[in-house]
């Protein structure tokens, strides 16, 4: 059997299979990971100016700014056929009374475009600002605007729903995370590097429990040793092949 086989064979039997996925989830839209060689959002930009507190204390309009080009430039692109193929995988789930939980590092709308429900944004995401004094949620479209808008109740400075560098993950959105790991019998890990923690510690968690882990990544990554199967793919490629 090829490990594609075998990967198949554990999606298609598993009951609770949790997917977690990282930038390299939507780089086949057009979405720049962050630590890729030469094309990283994180090679061209030091991101203790773009995603930190400090940061953002030291100039807020540049900050707004980069996010809103960034949350523009989401809008203009598609989910790609991993995203697709995944909501797939739901839907089919759901019918045979399994489940499917999506945590995401990304701060991106793809998978709830291509059709699925996002249990966990564990970074937050581009498209729920907020009142950083008040904390009052803004409308999706608001992260589009520039200038900088204001809160409308307090009249203080409007933040990117992101999380950043040094602040603790939304406490929802680990709790769900942690809910599903706990439960899952299969780990699916898509496009991440497995650098940044905790996002980083639930395939390990997996891993501890004895729930066998799928790797997609054309590269190896932190996460690799944790792997049972290591298919050494793209998302938009290999995800259609294991799921279909
Ligand atoms: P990274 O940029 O660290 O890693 C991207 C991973 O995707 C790498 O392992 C690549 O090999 C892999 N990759 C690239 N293209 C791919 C493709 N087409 N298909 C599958 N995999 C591909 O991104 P993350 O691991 O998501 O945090 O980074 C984690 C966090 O660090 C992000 O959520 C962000 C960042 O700072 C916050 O914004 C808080």
């Amino acid at each position: 059997m090829t490990d594609t086989e075998r990967a198949a064979e554990l999606i298609a039997h598993a009951e609770r299979t949790v997917v977690f996925t990282g930038a390299g989830m939507s780089a086949e839209s057009g979405i720049p990971t962050f630590r890729d060689a030469l094309v990283g959002m994180w090679e061209n930009h030091d991101p203790m100016t773009l995603a930190s507190p400090e940061g953002w204390t030291a100039d807020r309009d540049l900050v707004w700014d980069w996010y809103a080009q960034r949350a523009n430039d989401v809008r203009r692109v598609d989910p790609n056929d991993g995203h697709i193929a995944l909501a797939q995988l739901s839907v089919a789930a759901r019918i045979d009374g399994r489940a499917v939980s999506v945590i995401t590092q990304n701060v991106d709308d793809l998978h709830e475009r291509a059709g699925s429900t996002v249990a966990s944004h564990l970074h937050g995401s581009l498209f729920a600002p907020r009142c950083e004094s008040c904390r009052r949620p803004e409308s999706a479209d608001t992260a589009l605007i520039t200038p900088r808008p204001m809160c409308p109740l307090c009249g203080d400075s409007l933040r990117p729903g992101v999380v950043w560098f040094g602040e603790l993950l939304p406490r929802d959105a680990w709790a769900a995370a942690s809910d599903a790991v706990a439960a899952c019998d299969l780990m699916i890990v898509i496009g991440t590097s497995g650098v940044v923690q905790p996002a980083a510690s639930l395939p390990e968690r997996a891993h501890v429990q004895g729930v066998p882990i799928i790797e997609v990544n054309p590269e190896p990554s932190e996460l690799t040793r944790l792997a049972t199967i290591r298919l050494a793919g793209s998302a938009a490629e290999t995800l259609p092949r294991v799921i279909g």
